[in-house]
């Protein structure tokens, strides 16, 4: 279940971002959001993500998923993936416990939602290229 606090900040996001419109769904599909991010890596990282087609990630490589078939881990460590993770929108994952992208060739900067995963407990990005600030939640 989503917070309302989670719902206000996507709503607010949306309205930002798109004309209103009341037909808008505020739940991104989990599939759909990890299939985008593999196509904006190059050439041989989506290779490396072969596994990474259809519609069930959970049996995706590097994914693990609770019952529910919600995504609660994204696991794919020295995989030497290049780009960046601008196109991870991580609403998509809102039971998210541990995220690792350690030991890529991941680059640009970490996006600031990622303080809205409020069930992540295991965070590690090192061994990439990221820049600019590590988002924190301020007050
Ligand atoms: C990536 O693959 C696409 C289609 O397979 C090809 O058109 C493109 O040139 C490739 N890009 C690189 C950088 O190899
Ligand atoms: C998510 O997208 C996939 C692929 O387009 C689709 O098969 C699936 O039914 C969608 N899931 C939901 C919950 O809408
Ligand atoms: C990173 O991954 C490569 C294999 O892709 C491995 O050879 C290397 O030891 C790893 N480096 C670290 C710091 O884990
Ligand atoms: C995260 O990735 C690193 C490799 O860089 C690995 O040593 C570590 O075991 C991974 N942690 C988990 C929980 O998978
Ligand atoms: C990071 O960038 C530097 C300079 O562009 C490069 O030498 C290095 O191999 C890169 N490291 C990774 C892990 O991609």
């Amino acid at each position: 279940m989503a917070s309302p606090l989670f719902i206000l900040l996507m709503l607010q996001a949306f309205l930002v971002s798109t004309s209103v419109s009341s037909t808008v769904s505020f739940s991104l599909n989990q599939t759909e959001t990890l299939l985008k991010w593999k196509t904006s890596l190059d050439n041989q990282s989506q290779s490396f993500l072969s596994s990474w087609v259809g519609d069930r990630p959970c049996r995706w490589v590097g994914i693990a998923c609770n019952k529910a078939k919600r995504i609660i881990s994204i696991s794919i460590h020295d995989y030497g993936l290049r780009g960046t993770i601008h196109g991870l929108n991580f609403f998509a994952f809102p039971d998210l416990m541990q995220l690792n992208l350690s030991n890529n060739s991941l680059h640009g900067t970490i996006p600031s939602h990622i303080v809205k995963l409020s069930k992540l407990t295991y965070l590690v990005l090192s061994y990439n290229n990221f820049s600019g600030n590590i988002p924190f939640e301020g007050t």
